[in-house]
């Protein structure tokens, strides 16, 4: 079959790696991809945010497939254009992703199916927040209800650090995401990621991962899109599993298809695990990125059957085949990111580094430019290896960042250390 990824992340060369050994694709073609995908797939140039062009393309190239990858498409209804212009499609309706694009929509779907969470209270008037912060004191979290590229929460350890939030927020400085903010109780415990597809009515959980949010070693310094990740995560025990299952997921499954906008896709659970409970703190409606760097490297080829069986409406019969894996990714990113960086810089001693089923170097933001990759994005590369062991696997990714020559990079050295 003829398959379309939609991106052109991290995420999206590693489902293009696991989709592209299934002998079920034929063509393999990514929008709109990068340097690192173009190695192993068709890059096109569509504006993948105009649910049209995308059917206008998948007609020309009788496309059968269709994947979406990041969140933006799938809030601005491009699965929608796509499955009425009936292509099989993986990844969420717009209405059913409001799960990731608005905090209120899921805390109101949490109380609605008894899913446990944080408590919350959405305001949109600063002086009721404010008011509202100053009896709950700090710490506290203040998000902002839309969409606003991982800047739109700010876990506030002191009251003067909220009020700022919250003026902040409400006073447009992340524009119409920020005009009303949702204020929640402070969950402590540690953070997994639980990774379930979803065809509208069954559920089939493919996974568990843990990011590193922060910038330097010892999660210390701002806020990232994830420095690395690995998976399993350990702290997400099969029991831990089966009562996210049963608590949160199915309950949300329910309730979305109770409302008329069933959730079909990848539904990604943050979860803050504390003595064997696990709670809620946000959804997203597609892969992590690097999350998806691993689960892929697990999965492999059955990556492809599970999202057809998902879009298929085929969950209830399908599985997933466990191999006793560990894998591991490190990021590495242009010198200043998150903050300013440069683009450009050149990277060298890729083509050295063994490419397997063990190893990959996923790219996350690079071009070819005069026969050499350079980097364009603030996250440059994910170096993925797998082990039979989640130490095999550090080892085996880290090998491999230190045969890149890429001065102007740098990436954290203590992946994976919360479970090692
Ligand atoms: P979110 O975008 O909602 O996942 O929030 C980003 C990060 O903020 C999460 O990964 C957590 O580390 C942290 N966070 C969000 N909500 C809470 C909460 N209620 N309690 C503690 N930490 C939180
Ligand atoms: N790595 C976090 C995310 O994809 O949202």
């Amino acid at each position: 079959m003829n398959i379309l990824i939609l991106g052109s992340g991290g995420r999206e060369h590693a489902l293009a790696w696991a989709v592209k050994q299934s002998p079920k694709c034929d063509r393999l073609i990514v929008a709109p991809g990068n340097a690192g995908i173009a190695l192993l797939a068709e890059c096109a140039d569509i504006d993948i945010l105009d649910g049209a062009a995308v059917v206008t393309f998948c007609e020309e190239n009788t496309v059968d497939f269709v994947i979406v990858g990041p969140e933006a498409p799938l809030a601005a209804g491009v699965a929608d254009a796509a499955r009425a212009a009936g292509l099989l499609t993986f990844g969420p309706s717009a209405a059913a992703a409001q799960l990731e694009a608005s905090k209120t929509f899921t805390k109101e779907v949490c109380d609605a199916c008894g899913a446990p969470t944080a408590d919350w209270a959405r305001f949109t008037d600063e002086a009721a927040a404010l008011a509202y912060i100053r009896v709950t004191g700090a710490p506290v979290v203040v998000k902002a209800d839309g969409l606003a590229a991982g800047k739109g929460v700010v876990v506030a350890m002191t009251l003067a650090e909220a009020e700022a939030a919250v003026s902040d927020m409400l006073g447009g400085s992340l524009g119409s995401a920020g005009a009303s903010v949702v204020i929640e109780e402070f969950m402590e415990g540690e953070e997994a990621s639980f990774f379930v597809l979803s065809d509208g009515q069954d559920v089939l959980a493919v996974g568990t991962a843990q990011d590193h949010k922060r910038v330097g070693d010892g999660d210390t310094g701002p806020n990232t899109g994830g420095m690395g990740a690995y998976s399993p995560a350990p702290v997400l025990t099969d029991a831990i599993a089966t009562q996210a299952l049963d608590l949160i997921v199915r309950p949300t499954v329910t309730e979305m298809a109770r409302r008329g906008t069933p959730f079909q896709g990848v539904l990604y659970a943050g979860l803050m695990i504390r003595d064997g409970q696990a709670r809620l703190v946000e959804y997203n409606v597609r892969f992590g990125d690097p999350e998806a760097q691993v689960l892929m490297m697990r999965l492999g080829a059955q990556a492809l059957d599970l999202m057809l069986a998902c879009a298929e409406g085929r969950l209830a019969e399908a599985g997933v085949t466990w191999a006793d894996d560990h894998a591991l990714t490190v990021v590495m990113a242009a010198r200043g990111y998150p903050g300013a960086y440069a683009k450009g810089s050149v990277i060298g001693g890729l083509d050295d580094l063994p490419e397997d089923s063990r190893h990959m170097v996923f790219h996350a933001g690079t071009a070819l430019k005069d026969g050499q990759v350079i980097a364009t994005g603030g996250r440059v590369l994910a170096i993925t290896a797998r082990g039979a062991s989640l130490a095999e696997a550090q080892a085996e990714a880290y090998a491999m960042v230190g045969r890149i020559d890429w001065p102007d990079g740098f990436c954290r050295r203590d992946i994976g250390w919360r479970a090692l």
